[in-house]
């Protein structure tokens, strides 16, 4: 059984990855226009990994007898200046949202709520993996980022991971 306060922090969440996706089909589809197919494709594959992050939170909350509830997803940007802004805002975003696991995590353990603590265990994983990646291609943009040759080897690469 969920205590209130943390089904109510639970189903922010759910929000909050709901609006990960969202986000990074908005950067998909800026990279699209901008010509950038591979990153596009490479952002609307991370948008379904958020929508499935989403997922596993609603799931949980349904197994601990809890309710979900959907809310309005905010608004998010809708236009980059490069695809480094691009990758440089995901990696903010990402950093931000482990800041969230991490809360979700105290709360957890404040309540004593074991169940909750292991399934936010896998995230805390996630979060460590996600960081890197998005850090790593920030890495080579800041580097590459006015070498047009890199830049297109880098989009073709996104578009095949
Ligand atoms: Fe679901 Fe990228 O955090």
């Amino acid at each position: 059984m969920l205590e209130k306060k943390l089904e109510t922090a639970l189903n922010q969440h759910v929000n909050a990855e709901l609006w990960s996706a969202y986000l990074y089909l908005s950067m998909s589809c800026d990279m699209d226009n901008k010509g950038y197919v591979g990153m596009a494709t490479w952002f609307a594959a991370q948008a379904k990994e958020e929508f499935e992050h989403a997922k596993r939170f609603m799931h949980f909350i349904g197994e601990m007898d809890g309710k979900v509830a959907l809310m309005p997803i905010e608004e998010v940007r809708q236009e980059w200046n490069s695809p480094k802004d691009a990758f440089e805002d995901t990696l903010m975003h990402e950093k931000i949202v482990t800041s969230k696991i991490n809360k979700l995590m105290d709360m957890a353990v404040e309540l004593k709520d074991y169940a909750t603590q292991n399934m936010l265990k896998w995230f805390i994983d996630e979060q460590v993996e996600e960081e890197a990646t998005a850090r790593n291609i920030v890495n080579e943009l800041q580097k590459f980022d006015n070498i047009p040759a890199a830049l297109y080897a880098l989009d073709k690469r996104l578009g095949k991971s």
